[in-house]
């Protein structure tokens, strides 16, 4: 392994990395952002004894690994930070306005719905989100009428991310925002500083490598009633959101829900949903 901190990124260079990112991922890296190009791929270059970064470069483009060193540069550049209960204003909308409803609309008229509610949190990164979404279905297990169920799928593109999802082993401080009751209820104690989710939530949630940018990979995973996708395109040029929102549309059930991160909105990017408020918290609709 080789001392990688004197290699310095030049301009050119950058701009082809970034552009090959652009290009496969949709995530988009501005000038002011190239010190996080060099500092994310610098352990790259050293694990890999490369000398500088255009020879990763080439890798990534030319070199018959090239597949395996791709996964690996999702791996990388990706921003993973999520944790459980992340927005309760937002979650307390899905919970009382849409899973409530939805609910409502079973019992009054259930040959409108399929038996299997599907929801997905695309760019769940280590799996906290889905598992927030599990664990809140799971307190209305009682109100869920015979025959139905809730079906969610987790998916990403850094595999290093998925995995960890798919173990369901927890640190403390990702579920500082969580009940403690909750915590009792759906996780077993490893030790002070770790926790795992119990099976009958773990058993909920599939998680999939799914590349938001490219329709071919999304549409094996089906259509959905609700779709979470929040803080993700965040990372995206105005091009490429476009290019997102409208996967994730072709995706959604009609009448179906999105939710988006806090920062993020539809401006300038669709005008295809419907936008609804419930207080601050707004949400799409597929009509
Ligand atoms: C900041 S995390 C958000 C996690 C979670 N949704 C939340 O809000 O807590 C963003 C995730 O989006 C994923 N991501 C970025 N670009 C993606 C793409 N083109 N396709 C799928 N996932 C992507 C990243 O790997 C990362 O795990």
């Amino acid at each position: 392994m080789q001392n990688t901190s004197n290699i310095n990124l030049n301009d050119e260079t950058f701009c082809k990395i970034r552009d090959l990112i652009y290009q496969l991922t949709g995530i988009f890296y501005s000038e002011q952002k190239k010190y996080l190009i060099e500092t994310r791929l610098s352990k790259r270059l050293s694990d890999l004894n490369l000398a500088n970064y255009e020879d990763y470069f080439y890798l990534l483009k030319y070199s018959a690994k090239q597949s395996d060193e791709i996964k690996e540069l999702f791996n990388s550049i990706t921003t993973n930070e999520t944790s459980f209960f992340r927005d309760v204003p937002q979650l307390k909308v899905f919970e009382d306005d849409v899973l409530k409803e939805i609910l409502k609309q079973i019992k009054e008229s259930p040959v409108n719905y399929s038996k299997k509610i599907r929801i997905w949190s695309a760019g769940c990164s280590t799996g906290e989100e889905p598992f927030t979404l599990a664990i809140i279905i799971m307190e209305h297990l009682n109100e869920i009428p015979a025959g139905f169920s809730f079906e969610i799928i987790g998916s990403d593109i850094s595999e290093n991310a998925l995995s960890s999802a798919r173990k369901g082993i927890y640190s403390s401080y990702t579920l500082r925002n969580t009940e403690p009751r909750l915590i009792e209820k759906y996780f077993d104690k490893i030790d002070n500083e770790q926790f795992q989710v119990r099976n009958n939530i773990k058993n909920m949630v599939s998680f999939y490598n799914i590349n938001l940018i490219n329709f071919d990979s999304i549409k094996k995973i089906g259509n959905f009633d609700i779709i979470f996708c929040r803080n993700v395109i965040i990372y995206f040029n105005n091009d490429s959101k476009k290019v997102v929102i409208s996967n994730l549309y072709d995706s959604l059930k009609k009448n179906g829900y999105l939710f988006l991160g806090h920062s993020e909105s539809l401006h300038f990017i669709s005008s295809s949903f419907k936008l609804v408020g419930f207080g601050k918290t707004p949400l799409y609709v597929k009509e």
